[in-house]
């Protein structure tokens, strides 16, 4: 495993982390999260991103995360990083969702009681939100570090001005921010321009999520929708359906592939590496339905060296 310094803060993050949305809710079989969590950690992953409303039913990603980690990587909370988020809706009421200081304090107090722990390493807000004033917002993650349950704050889902905002007013109340988690991968570059850049020059970190785009860059949908695969299950709660896998996707798909084999990696490995060349990227924040799948992923880290050639390929491909 490689530890990427996230942006310019102490932390080190693995560079793959591994995310809770889905395969680890109560509708999941326990002893699968258990291997795939154990696969991650003995394969150097040290960073294990949740929120309140992973799992379904929501909540249940969080609590089954506590029971894995009483029953086997208790010892370990030390080199563990533990992030949770609250955005979205979580329970009803004027005070479920969004960005008052009300539901963020709430939100992760349940969240730690979910987990069987004292602290989140990091804690994001999940989404902007349109009518709180981002004031607010912002200092309702100063007051959780102040508190101590959390040691860092991030925020996700961001546009690039309000991030900008986001982060003056954290430097302000002296709990800068340390990470910015956009959605980001071969399918969906709309950070590059702006954001990216921004997140440099603020030395604030970067985790990209859904850098196979839920499955579309890997080889699982290269000849059809396997009745194992994320699409066939039809999960709902904003994951990919079949609309998503479109000729046009596929096609894509399949010529990236075709490069990929060409260096020995796998779909996903050239798509991971892809992003792990950027050194402005701290981690990419992948899923796994299976422990595979990560033996599968960390190796992208063999190679993320790219040719001005490949690149050009990989440009052509995508446009
Ligand atoms: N901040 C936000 O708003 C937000 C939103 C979405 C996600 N996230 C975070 O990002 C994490 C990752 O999101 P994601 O699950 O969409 O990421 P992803 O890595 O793009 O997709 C994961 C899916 O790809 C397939 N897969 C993974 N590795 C594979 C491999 N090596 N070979 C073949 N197939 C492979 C699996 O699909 P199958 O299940 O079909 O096997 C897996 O469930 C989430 O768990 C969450 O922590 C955050």
């Amino acid at each position: 495993m490689e530890y990427r310094r996230c942006g310019k803060s102490g932390l080190k993050l693995s560079a793959i982390s591994l995310g809770l949305w889905h395969n680890f809710g109560n509708v999941d079989p326990l002893a699968n999260c258990r291997n795939i969590l154990l696969k991650a950690f003995d394969s150097g992953i040290t960073h294990f991103d949740l929120a309140n409303n992973y799992g379904q039913p929501a909540g249940s990603a969080e609590e089954n995360f506590g029971r894995i980690l009483k029953s086997d990587l208790h010892p370990y909370r030390d080199q563990l990083i533990i992030s949770s988020k609250a955005g979205y809706y979580m329970w009803p009421g004027p005070y479920g969702e969004w960005g008052s200081k009300k539901y963020l304090m709430a939100s992760l107090d349940q969240s730690l009681k979910r987990m069987g722990i004292d602290y989140v390493d990091i804690f994001y807000h999940h989404r902007p939100d349109p009518d709180t004033p981002l004031e607010e917002t912002m200092s309702a993650l100063d007051l959780i570090v102040r508190q101590g349950k959390a040691l860092y704050v991030g925020i996700s889902n961001y546009q690039t001005e309000e991030a900008a905002k986001a982060f003056a007013i954290l430097k302000k109340l002296g709990t800068p921010c340390l990470i910015h988690q956009p959605k980001y991968s071969m399918f969906v570059r709309w950070a590059e321009k702006d954001l990216f850049p921004l997140l440099e020059k603020e030395g604030v970190g970067c985790i990209p999520f859904s850098p196979l785009a839920q499955g579309l860059l890997t080889n699982k949908y290269l000849k059809g929708i396997p009745s194992d695969s994320r699409v066939a299950r039809k999960l709902g709660n904003g994951a990919m359906n079949e609309d998503a896998v479109t000729p046009a996707s596929i096609n894509q798909a399949q010529q990236l592939a075709r490069l990929a084999d060409e260096r020995g990696q796998t779909l996903a490995q050239l798509a991971l590496a892809w992003i792990l060349k950027d050194m402005r990227i701290t981690s990419v924040l992948v899923g796994a339905s299976r422990p595979e799948q990560i033996a599968d992923s960390v190796k992208c880290l063999d190679n993320y060296h790219f040719s001005k050639e490949e690149l050009g390929r990989i440009e052509t491909i995508l446009r």
